[in-house]
């Protein structure tokens, strides 16, 4: 049975059962705080289990993509791995342990058809149902061990979430594998008993505290790697010598042309090759980019380890490219997501992977250094020796150290860390002293403030009492006019900064007087503050004003916050689904996107997008904003945003209606009712800010406006000038460039003519000195270019001589000095004449043997200059 065989038994078998399959969900668990990648299949059931959200059926199975980093640096050996496939059934509070363990037990035994002796299972310590269910099934009861916590409780992923005892089945690899004693069972450690299936009975919640609190309902996560299942099914020790990692391990024997099976060293390079490409393939397709943090940072740690264990198989040049294109092959019709991206996956590697190879050749230019430096017998890397090159040259320490390992040395590690905690602390530092340019340094925790309400979604003005006053960084009860103060309401319906949307401006209306508000921000969550000045009169606690947001501005906003959603649908649209936000700023001005792209966009992609948006634009669709549980969201396809925490209700931006809907994005910010209010969208820059990613700059509205009027009026201007209709404007730039041209080059020409008559009259001023042609004389010529003119003819006209010829350009004295081949090899060097000539006139310069140029200061030492070289040249001979 082939592992897709497993993979659609497994499936069948559970459908047949009345279970829904689900598709597996990204390695990025969106919306999931308390995860960096997806860990489990239980991951997008994590909202069912705890009562968030309501699944499609309580019966699910998925095959889902995980990714555990925490094995990353044990990959290589036979049974860890990074990225693997988890096959799962799922009940949300419908059956419980009964019909788990007797499906599991029917699966495994009846339909994979393992050999029942070799088959034990786990319960935990205290779980007699368990055990007795296993017993019923047909275990026979000296193989059902009972395990604790650390093997059979499970969870939650992360630091906190659902969790619950759980039990396993495991497969006995036979006497001969481990440790050999005649007690050895699945408690062992060593490595006769596989586990290959977990059913977590998960019961409980547990909170980052460690509390636990019971869940609505019991519920039913399993867990069974397919790798390892097929390793079992196919009666191997190791994943890799199954149907999944063949091709590509036979991949990587193709190109380093090692053979695998032929050593430990280089078969663990060839595994680790092979195992880093799937993930690193898997995690792109799901918008992961090589950076230094988070999951970027894992994904660069898989291509850089990778790429390492290559160059131990002599692969020097980049090769990950190619290996993922193997993956691609091999699981594509699993996952078409790596299909449909395969161009963009390929690329990031490529580039990533030649930037490593940078990296690396400067680093380990710079450890050889370190290393070379060390004396005798002073065999350790200082902490601060690899810092310098984590810090200043990219260089990984964990490449430090396994380069030191190589060669006998060690790192400092303590000294390392040190080193890295430093630099953590002036980071912090650094982030303290930014924060508190930016936000009045007042902290409201101190103080016990409801939640703000915020109603700017439905209008632009309100009351609002004041429920706190903050002048010059402590709270007061009155603001006089003139004074800065900060301001928190009960209700407003100013926006505060978020989600790229810059804060409303407008002012705070009291009876006693008013505030001019210049910002509006969240100073704790929940908490929103205006900023500005008191403007007349004075602002007094616990009285209430009127609130007026700059409505005009605030439209703005709006428009440009709603064409944000529609440039993004657009993008998505025109180039791929792999465009993906990464930030974005949204002003009365203007908007800008930043988003994840490889290239450069063609012109005509960006005219097909800005016509995309207006086209939507005209369509006049209705843009609707309603807060929903977080997973119904994305269960409507919601785009959520690559690394943002979500919570479990979010408010989901619509455009248009489905079927016909356009977008639908998690957004909290404000936008206007329709898309036609936006007007009109005009792109005005595309451009590249970092690797991968890419930046649009666009205007609506009133700026779109604003810049097509200003257009058209330089263009009108123009045309003036050019007497000519603004339509034939290029055609007229276009012939008098052409004009232009041709009389550069006729006065190029006449230019070139004049030199060669000047050269031609100073032939005659040639001396010999000591048998040699010398001429060196003052001309004039207003470029360099000229003056080269001038000496290719004369050196032409004299054949074999020594020619310097001066001239001033733009106030400075020039040299230019040539010597024929035949001169040269009787020692003379124009460089050294033209060096000499020039310090005579304060300036220096040289060149080659047979041309050099030279440049001075003192235009008046020119004759003196010159006439300097007859003697040079007698010298030079002479010797
Ligand atoms: N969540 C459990 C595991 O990961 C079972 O799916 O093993």
């Amino acid at each position: 049975m082939t592992s897709d065989e497993l993979r659609e038994l497994f499936l069948r078998f559970f459908v047949e059962r009345d279970h829904q399959m689900v598709p597996s969900s990204s390695l990025v668990p969106h919306g999931d705080p308390t995860l960096l990648l997806t860990t489990a299949g239980m991951v997008q059931m994590k909202p069912y289990f705890l009562g968030q959200a309501t699944p499609p059926k309580p019966r699910l199975a998925s095959c889902q993509k995980c990714f555990r980093t925490t094995d990353i640096d044990s990959v290589g050996d036979a049974k860890h791995l990074t990225f693997f496939e988890m096959l799962g059934n799922f009940s949300v509070g419908d059956y419980f342990k009964k019909e788990a363990i007797a499906w599991a037990w029917e699966f495994v035994t009846g339909w994979v058809k393992l050999p029942r002796e070799r088959l034990w299972t786990t319960v935990y310590l205290d779980d007699d149902e368990a055990a007795g269910l296993w017993t019923e099934a047909g275990v026979p009861p000296e193989r059902v061990i009972r395990l604790g916590k650390k093997d059979n409780f499970w969870g939650p992923a992360g630091d906190s979430g659902p969790c619950g005892p759980c039990s396993e089945i495991h497969y006995d690899l036979g006497k001969d594998v481990g440790c050999r004693r005649a007690d050895c069972n699945p408690g062992c450690d060593c490595e006769r008993f596989v586990e290959v299936w977990n059913l977590v009975f998960m019961q409980f919640n547990q909170d980052r505290q460690g509390k636990r609190t019971p869940l609505p309902r019991p519920n039913i996560d399993t867990g069974m790697g397919l790798e390892r299942l097929a390793a079992v099914v196919h009666g191997k020790l190791s994943v890799y010598d199954t149907d999944t990692f063949r091709p590509l391990l036979q991949r990587v024997a193709e190109i380093s042309g090692k053979q695998y099976g032929r050593g430990e060293a280089s078969d663990r390079a060839m595994r680790v090759v092979a195992e880093h490409a799937r993930g690193i393939a898997f995690l792109i397709a799901d918008g992961v980019i090589p950076g230094n943090e988070g999951r970027g940072y894992v994904l660069r740690r898989l291509l850089r380890r990778a790429a390492l264990f290559g160059r131990k198989l002599g692969l020097e040049k980049p090769f990950l490219a190619e290996m993922a294109g193997a993956v691609i092959q091999a699981m594509g019709h699993v996952y078409p997501e790596l299909t449909r991206g395969r161009d963009f996956i390929l690329q990031v590697i490529r580039l990533e992977e030649e930037r490593f190879q940078d990296t690396l050749s400067t680093g380990l230019e710079n450890l050889d250094g370190v290393i070379a430096r060390k004396g005798e017998g002073l065999r350790v890397i200082s902490g601060e020796e690899a810092f310098v090159l984590y810090d200043t040259y990219g260089f990984p320490v964990e490449l430090t150290r396994e380069i030191a390992r190589d060669r006998g040395f060690t790192v400092d590690e303590a000294g390392f860390e040190q080193q890295m905690e430093q630099q953590r602390q002036r980071a912090r530092a650094a982030a303290r002293f930014g924060n508190a340019e930016a936000h009045a340094a007042f902290d409201y925790s101190r103080l016990t403030l409801p939640a703000t309400v915020f109603t700017g979604y439905e209008s632009t003005s309100g009351e609002g009492r004041i429920v706190s006053l903050v002048v010059d960084g402590s709270p007061a009860d009155v603001a006089e006019a003139g004074q800065g103060v900060e301001v928190v309401l009960d209700t407003t319906p100013f926006y505060a900064e978020m989600g790229g949307q810059v804060g409303d401006e407008g002012v705070l209306k009291g009876a006693t007087g008013s505030m001019q508000v210049e910002d509006t921000v969240w100073v704790r969550p929940e908490l929103i503050a205006h900023r500005g000045h008191v403007v007349g009169g004075r602002l007094v606690a616990g009285d209430t004003v009127t609130a007026e947001v700059d409505a005009e501005r605030r439209a703005d906003i709006m428009r440009n916050h709603t064409a944000t959603h529609l440039l993004q649908a657009a993008l998505r649209q025109v180039l791929g689904e792999h465009v993906q936000q990464r930030g974005s700023l949204v002003s009365p001005e203007r908007l800008r996107f930043d988003f994840s792209h490889l290239r450069a966009l063609e012109a005509d992609e960006v005219e097909r997008i800005q016509r995309l948006v207006n086209e939507s634009i005209r369509r006049n669709l209705p843009v609707v904003g309603r807060v929903v549980q977080y997973q119904q969201a994305i269960n409507e396809g919601a785009i959520a945003l690559f690394d943002e925490k979500y919570g479990d209700t979010v408010r989901m931006v619509q455009v248009g209606e489905p079927p016909a809907r356009l977008s639908a994005e998690l957004c909290g910010g404000t936008h206007v009712s329709a898309t036609g209010n936006i007007g009109l969208l005009l792109i005005t820059s595309e451009g590249s800010i970092g690797a991968g990613l890419r930046r649009i700059e666009a205007v609506t509205g009133r700026g779109a406006e604003g810049l097509a009027g200003s257009y058209m009026s330089s263009l009108q201007g123009l045309a003036e000038q050019l007497r000519s209709t603004p339509e034939e404007v290029p055609q007229k730039l276009a012939a008098l460039q052409a004009e232009l041209d041709a009389e550069r080059k006729h006065s190029a020409q006449l230019e070139r003519e004049l030199s060669r008559r000047v050269a031609e009259s100073l032939v005659g001023q040639a001396t010999p000195v000591n048998g040699v042609t010398v001429l060196a004389a003052r001309v004039s010529a207003s470029t360099m270019a000229g003056l080269r003119e001038m000496g290719d003819v004369l050196r032409e006209k004299l054949g074999s001589a020594v020619i310097a010829l001066g001239t001033v350009v733009d106030g400075r004295p020039q040299f230019l000095v040539m010597v024929t081949p035949d001169l040269v090899g009787r020692g003379l060097h124009a460089g050294k004449i033209a060096l000499k000539v020039a310090q005579v006139t304060g300036g220096g310069g040289g060149g080659k043997p047979e041309m050099a140029q030279a440049g001075g200061k003192d235009r008046n030492k020119m004759a003196e200059a010159l006439a300097l070289v007859p003697g040079l040249v007698e010298k030079a001979v002479q010797k």
